[in-house]
């Protein structure tokens, strides 16, 4: 025992990390025991070379704009939903084959703090307040279903879409035990696959590990691009592998819109022989704080707002589009051979970014600070460092009111990304499908209600209408429940019928 501790106090002297253990002699011997499995597990020499290199690229990466080295996506490798209409119907019957064969899987990445939103359970068990209550796991898990099912239907052939659900430290026993209480939502529990990526500890800004108590290290997980470390740690490629998977769709788990899977995706990326695709929404004003995906100096890339200058920002084609256009929403595709290529080779090359964060810590005295302002930093990588090493980059252009809607921050007056405004999204784009497939919305008066609703009392409210995935993934097969019928709000839509909630507390 006196040999291991003196042992760790001699890594931690050689680490300059020697504060961690400075309230020792406090602990009791089973705290004692519980810190001393966490450090021996830790490499100090990795983690404090991690600090410097990625102070390092923050710094650099603060002093130089990359307005001069930037290009936007050439038209050659853009796919888009409203510029190539003829296409899309070939995409979704390639992507819905491949899926019918088993070759396509999903990847959710689910292991964020979800710290503004502010919820001590994963965010995926979030309950927006749908009449459904579905949470966000659910909604995604009936998407998955009713996406077999249809290609089932249409290939003829049983298939699965295996689901991978990245976790970390902090989230993996919650939302595993989460979808054993929910019976995996009506999937295969052998086709949803939980692993847990890294954390990495929090430092001042002089690269000492913070102490969130006496006996604990901050610690966080590192990021979501520490996907493709855990993808190799945790086995998950050769799982892949084992299971005939080809393609991988990785998406986060806060867009309450995602077509999970999304064929017509898959299929432009497949059919344009693409390795990495990104799947972006049209950025149509300058100062939105959106990353966007272009080349740098030669190679793909999210640049992100604060990177580059208003002017460049500005910048307008001849179409008159913004020439920056491709707002990164963390929706992509991989083949597996790249993300073998990037788990054997490249995944080292990536340097964490730096995130500046208040992190509570315990002063020397032992009390606990809960600072006002930054205080130190996170180290994280991200999920599209790796675009730079593709040898074919495609990027596939949505409309961002079918397709993404992100839940970051707790309900405030007028927030963005809150419950109600994902929840509003879901319900304006359900409205449109209803419309779309000839139903229509009646008041309480029983008259119709127009299709762009006039706005009463300043109030813009969408119309209350949710309709399970388990019914319609993207729309489709909703004719014959309400071609011709009249609906008075809140219309729900699932397995059992078109129906009308009297009550409705939204
Ligand atoms: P965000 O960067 O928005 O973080 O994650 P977050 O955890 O949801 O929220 P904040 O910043 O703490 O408020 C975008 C996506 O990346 C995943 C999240 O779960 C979300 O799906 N993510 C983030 C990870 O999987 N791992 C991480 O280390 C960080």
């Amino acid at each position: 025992m006196e040999s291991t501790r003196s042992r760790l106090a001699q890594r931690l002297a050689e680490a300059g990390q020697s504060h961690l253990v400075q309230f020792w002699d406090e602990l009791t011997p089973e705290q004692q025991a519980e810190m001393t499995s966490d450090l021996e597990a830790m490499d100090f020499q990795e983690i404090n070379k991690f600090f410097r290199s990625a102070m390092e690229v923050s710094h650099s990466s603060k002093q130089e704009k990359m307005d001069a080295r930037m290009e936007p996506v050439p038209r050659e490798v853009l796919g888009s939903v409203t510029r190539d209409r003829d296409c899309i119907k070939d995409w979704e019957e390639k992507g819905l084959r491949c899926i019918s064969q088993s070759r396509v899987a999903v990847l959710l990445l689910a292991g964020g703090q979800g710290t503004r939103l502010g919820v001590s359970y994963p965010k995926g068990m979030y309950d927006v307040g749908l009449p459904s209550h579905k949470t966000l796991f659910q909604i995604q898990a009936e998407r998955i279903l009713r996406l077999q099912q249809l290609a089932e239907q249409r290939h003829g052939a049983k298939c699965c879409i295996p689901w991978y659900i990245m976790t970390s430290g902090r989230t993996m026993e919650s939302t595993k035990k989460f979808f054993s209480r929910h019976s995996y939502f009506g999937l295969c529990k052998d086709n949803v696959i939980f692993f847990q990526q890294g954390m990495l500890p929090a430092m001042d800004y002089n690269g000492k590990i913070i102490l969130e108590s006496k006996n604990k290290l901050a610690m966080a997980p590192d990021g979501n691009g520490g996907l493709y470390r855990a993808l190799g740690t945790q086995g998950i490629v050769e799982d892949m592998d084992r299971r005939g998977v080809k393609f991988i769709h990785v998406y986060c788990v806060d867009n309450i819109l995602v077509k999970v899977a999304d064929p017509a995706f898959v299929g432009f990326c497949v059919q344009k022989g693409g390795d990495c695709g990104a799947k972006v929404v049209e950025k149509t004003n300058p100062t939105e704080a959106v990353g966007v995906v272009c080349k740098v100096d030669g190679r793909y890339q999210v640049v992100e707002y604060s990177e580059i200058t208003l002017a460049t920002a500005e910048k307008r084609s001849a179409d008159g589009r913004l020439m920056f256009n491709a707002g990164n929403v963390a929706n992509h595709f991989f083949t597996l051979a790249f993300l073998r290529d990037i788990v054997q080779t490249f995944e080292p090359q990536l340097q964490h970014h730096v995130a500046q964060k208040k992190i509570s810590y315990v002063d020397t005295q032992g009390r606990l600070i809960k600072p006002d302002k930054p205080n130190g930093i996170k180290m994280e990588k991200f999920v599209f460092d790796i675009f730079q090493f593709a040898k074919a980059f495609v990027v596939y252009e949505v409309l961002r009111e079918d397709e993404f809607s992100a839940l970051k921050n707790a309900d405030s007056q007028d927030g963005k990304d809150t419950p109600t405004t994902v929840k509003h999204a879901l319900m304006s784009l359900h409205h449109r499908w209803v419309l779309n497939a000839a139903g229509h919305f009646i008041d309480e008066n029983g008259t119709r209600v127009p299709a762009i609703p006039s706005l009463k009392d300043g109030t813009d409210l969408p119309i209350k209408c949710e309709i399970s995935p388990l019914v319609s993934y993207g729309g489709e097969g909703l004719e014959e429940l309400v071609s011709g019928r009249e609906f008075r709000p809140t219309l729900v839509i699932d397995k059992s019928g078109a129906h009308e909630l009297v009550k409705n507390g939204l």
